[in-house]
């Protein structure tokens, strides 16, 4: 350590010191974490710390992003720290077979407008089985990298990723802001070696390389992650400051330049048989690639194109991952047993003995329903050649990557004399409700509502889970606890907690881990989550058919709780302009509507969420960023040809300018655009004394003309 005042330092002086404090503490920490060894006494690692203190706070515009006081892991109870995504990191919807990826394609053509025989060509590459990460630079230099998280916010993993050689400190030719996007993954051989270095120190080992490329990277001690192979492939951006390129080709080889590791197997096809001849080929090269993959990533060529084509709510329009298919192996059935989700659903699970699918050990399976189990498909068609599937049964389970594993077939000359055919349950196991089937419903449903427990205790631990309330030290363990004790029956319970249980709590020092700390902890967690997003609350709430994604779009839609409420509320007859206006939120349709609707209106859930609601302070729906667009909040309908761009894109760009697309005209529009052949439409409007313009005008107000 110098031995110079931190007063008397100059910022060279400052600069240098911080960087070898930064190397001499993450070489303590190692010795300490992954060796076992400690090189240094505790009291001159403390001493190297406060130096290191004390001269950023002299210095704070030196801090280092891999400083010691930085350093994600320096209080492991902390975790991570959050990193809002200034542009957010997307999944991609599958294709699982040749007629996906023509739909695929022709869905392209129609959205713009392209006849089937023009030009457009697509790439094809790999789709990695790792994790996704964003590598921020700011003027070439690596400022942060996060993890993808829920898509809007990840974590903060930069001191982590700095240490893959993979991943360049600095970058030359490259605008101002650029952010790589990537996966981070692990090679088979790598994989090998870490489980056996972790056998050998009885350390905890790995279940296939995804696991063991997340698990290295989100370690808390950075110098951890320096100790794992992790490789890393650049095959995407998110925010820019220039474009990268014209096509994906070119942009890819642009981060290829720059330093970055790209994958070879991408190719350019300009037809869906050229797609799927290279799916073809690289299938055949799956096994000798050493890396893990799970199928193959089309993506539009022309940027321009991708830029049209835009995003659905979670995933882009111009790209789709076509899966591998999936896995498969034979073991035997031991037991069927019934789950009991949320909503009520009694989800056959099938026990089996222990079988290893595509590298992973798999002792569960879903049965789907009970006609699945009897060999028949929602139509009463047979599947399985009308195969039914009994206890004791020697079973083909299948597992496609994520998905969960399912039972896909039955070997009849292996089945057991004495095998009965199954029954399944017509009252609920947990609560003895009748459990019927609606008609038209695949699934039996328990009619205990609230009162039956396993519908309770699911809808709270859906109610905790990450893109509901996640509240920190509150996790599906934690619920079910305190559902038993009795002191959280339904979510409002869980804002009163401390009111009525606090002391209680903190006394429960040698139970389940509970303490003083600990409790507090989680009365603080729980004020935190006063105050969340309306995207969040509607979708904790559990209705049956309203997902993550869905709830997005209803608070966008809404913008606020109150709105919300007011609508569904006047939307319960389900006719009138509420009932319409929902409907015409692209992504929500008759039955997500149906379900919304009787939920918000059903007395007794109605009160369960009044409750709820009182302890909330709901921040408004983020509004696309809309700040200079001059339809933000007007009313539009599109009506009659239009030439320049398609129905389906001409409503999503609009909405993306924060106006709303409505099919009919009423007093409350705005504006409506008039192609050729506008009709009735078209004069309601001048009726009405709505402004009327034709595309061109449109295309000039909105900037795009
Ligand atoms: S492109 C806008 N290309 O797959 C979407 N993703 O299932 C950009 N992935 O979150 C993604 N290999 O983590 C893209 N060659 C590839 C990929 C790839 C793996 C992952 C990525 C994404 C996930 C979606």
């Amino acid at each position: 350590m110098s031995g110079k005042a931190v007063d008397a330092l100059d910022e060279t002086e400052a600069r240098a010191e911080l960087e070898k404090l930064a190397s001499e503490i993450g070489a303590a920490n190692r010795a300490y974490h992954t060796e076992d060894a400690p090189d240094i006494s505790d009291a001159d690692y403390d001493a190297l710390k406060r130096r290191n203190a004390a001269i950023e706070a002299r210095f704070p515009h030196l801090v280092r992003a891999d400083s010691p006081s930085q350093k994600v892991g320096a209080a492991p109870a902390d975790g991570f720290s959050k990193v809002r995504h200034a542009v957010r990191m997307l999944s991609l919807s599958n294709a699982f077979d040749a007629e996906d990826v023509t739909d695929f394609d022709a869905g392209i053509r129609r959205y713009l407008g392209l006849e089937a025989d023009a030009a457009l060509d697509y790439t094809a590459e790999p789709k990695i089985d790792g994790l996704s990460l964003s590598l921020r630079y700011e003027n070439g230099v690596l400022v942060q990298a996060a993890t993808r998280g829920d898509g809007a916010e990840g974590e903060n993993v930069t001191a982590n990723a700095r240490t893959l050689d993979d991943i360049p400190e600095q970058i030359g030719d490259a605008p101002d802001v650029l952010e790589v996007r990537g996966e981070v993954y692990m090679g088979h051989a790598d994989f090998a070696d870490l489980n056996a270095r972790q056998t050998a120190r009885g350390g905890k080992t790995f279940a296939n390389p995804r696991n063991a490329a997340a698990g290295s990277l989100r370690q808390l001690d950075a110098s951890i992650t320096r100790d794992r192979p992790l490789k890393f492939f650049a095959y995407s951006w998110g925010e820019l400051s220039a474009p990268l390129a014209e096509t994906q080709m070119q942009a890819i080889a642009r981060l290829n330049a720059m330093g970055f590791q790209t994958n070879p197997w991408t190719a350019l096809c300009d037809s869906p048989d050229a797609m799927l001849a290279h799916y073809a080929q690289i299938e055949e090269q799956r096994a000798t690639l050493g890396y893990d993959i799970d199928g193959v990533v089309y993506k539009v060529n022309d940027l321009a194109l991708q830029e049209r084509l835009g995003f659905r709510s979670t995933t882009p329009r111009w790209a789709i991952a076509h899966k591998f298919p999936a896995e498969l192996a034979w073991t035997w059935l031991e037991a069927i047993d019934i789950q009991v989700g949320r909503t009520g659903a009694l989800s056959p699970v099938a026990r089996l003995q222990p079988v290893t699918v595509g590298g992973v050990v798999v002792s569960n399976a879903t049965l789907h329903n009970e006609d699945y189990i009897e060999g028949r498909d929602a139509n009463g068609q047979p599947i399985r050649e009308g195969r039914d599937i009994r206890v004791g049964d020697w079973v083909q389970v299948y597992r496609a990557g994520d998905v969960i594993p399912k039972i896909a077939d039955v070997d009849l000359a292996k089945r057991p004399a004495d095998a009965k055919p199954y029954v399944f349950a017509e009252r609920c196991p947990e609560c003895g409700s009748a459990a019927i089937r609606e008609d038209g419903d695949a699934v039996r449903r328990c009619t205990g509502g609230l009162i039956c427990p396993a519908q309770a205790v699911e809808k709270l631990k859906h109610f905790v889970s990450r893109a509901a309330f996640d509240i920190d030290g509150l996790g599906a363990k934690q619920v079910e606890q305190f559902y038993r004790d009795g002191w959280v029956k339904e979510p409002a319970d869980i804002f009163e907690l401390q009111a009525h249980y606090g002391a209680g709590l903190q006394q429960l020092k040698n139970r389940e881990g509970w303490g003083e700390k600990s409790a507090q902890n989680l009365f603080d967690a729980i004020d935190d989550r006063r105050r969340i997003p309306l995207g969040r609350v509607i979708f904790a709430l559990g209705i049956r058919h309203v997902g993550e994604q869905a709830s997005n779009l209803l608070a966008r839609h809404y913008g606020t709780w109150d709105a919300f409420e007011t609508a569904t509320q006047e939307a319960a007859d389900q006719i009138g302009p509420a009932w319409e206006d929902l409907l015409a939120i692209d992504g929500v349709g008759q039955v997500m509507a149906q379900s919304l609707v009787s939920t918000m209106t059903q007395e007794a859930e109605r009160a369960s969420i009044d409750r709820l609601v009182a302890h909330l302070q709901i921040e408004a729906a983020e509004l696309p960023d809309t700040d200079d667009s001059p339809v933000a909040g007007k009313t539009v309908v599109f009506t009659g040809t239009l030439e320049r761009m398609t129905r389906a894109e001409a409503k999503a760009r609009a909405e993306a300018l924060g106006a709303k697309v409505s099919g009919s005209v009423s007093k409350k529009t705005d504006i409506v655009v008039a192609g050729p052949g506008a009709g009735s439409k078209e004069t309601k409007a001048r009726d009405l004394g709505v402004t009327v313009m034709d595309e061109e005008a449109w295309l000039a107000l909105i900037g795009q003309g």
